[in-house]
């Protein structure tokens, strides 16, 4: 199946009390079948909006999301989401929370799917664990683990590593190409982390301050496995870390 995923022209402004937020601004973007798309770009430039609104989770004001040739016009097991913030449900063990959108989906099977997906990610023995019961890396694995369990084909994960210590945190981005290249699917990885992007990345999308906009895609030829500090690496996160604090603004 073809899963590309196609953003025309969009752009979000959100009506507040102080009046209107333009968050993102005329983006265009083609995210091509099992790419792995990275975006980074200053707080507050609209990431979140825009990966908000290609989960269907809210909506462009003006401009079109178009995904295997349909109209995105809402959520759907289509598309994974992996939130910035642990979200996992509390009063859940590990793998009901798994379940969740297969038991909305009425999935029959729904056990022995999120067990495939808790031992993809190496959680099985703690499926009926709580989430308090488990690191903060152990968590975002879960939310993985239940993204993926509706076999989404495009994965959208919201900074997912961003509040784990750095050496979980480079363990899980290991994990998450061995998952991608298993399970080939397209995702959108936001983050703060340009030497995260460097890592991961087919391509990343950086943008503007808001209201976002996409400034460069740079394309990262680097073979895999890749060395986090290899000459070729850093040229590029040099290149990268220039264009991202020209869009920082500047005190004094
Ligand atoms: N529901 C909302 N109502 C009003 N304004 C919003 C809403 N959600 C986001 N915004 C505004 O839109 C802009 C973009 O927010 P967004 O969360 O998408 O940024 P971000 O790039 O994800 O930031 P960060 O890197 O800090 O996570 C911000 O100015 C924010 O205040
Ligand atoms: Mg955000």
């Amino acid at each position: 199946m073809n899963h590309k995923l196609t953003l025309r022209n969009v752009s979000k402004t959100y009506n507040s009390e102080e009046g209107e937020i333009k968050a993102v601004e005329h983006i265009n973007l083609e995210v091509k079948p099992t790419e792995f798309l990275c975006i980074v770009g200053p707080s507050g430039c609209g990431k979140t909006t825009l990966l908000r609104m290609v989960a269907g989770l809210d909506y462009p004001t003006s401009g079109e999301i178009i995904l295997d040739g349909a109209h995105v016009s809402g959520p759907s097991p289509d598309r994974g989401m992996v939130f910035q913030e642990f979200s996992l449900f509390p009063w859940r063990t590990v793998l009901k929370n798994v379940e969740f959108g297969l038991e909305i989906r009425g999935v029959q099977e729904r056990r022995r799917i999120a067990e495939q997906y808790l031992e993809l990610v190496g959680l099985l023995d703690f499926k009926n664990c709580y989430p308090q019961e488990l690191s903060g890396g152990m968590k975002q694995r879960v939310a993985i683990a239940r993204a993926l369990a509706t076999n989404p084909s495009v994965l959208l994960m919201d900074e997912p590593f961003g509040s784990v210590d750095a050496q979980t945190r480079n363990v899980l981005q290991e994990e998450l190409l061995r998952i991608w290249e298993r399970t080939e699917k397209t995702i959108m990885f936001v983050t703060h982390s340009v030497d995260e992007a460097v890592y991961l990345a087919d391509r990343v999308a950086v943008m503007s301050a808001r209201p976002g906009r996409i400034i460069q895609c740079m394309k990262i030829d680097i073979p895999r496995p890749r060395k986090r500090t290899s000459v070729e690496t850093n040229v590029i996160r040099e290149k990268l870390l220039t264009l991202l604090v020209s869009q920082y603004p500047r005190i004094g």
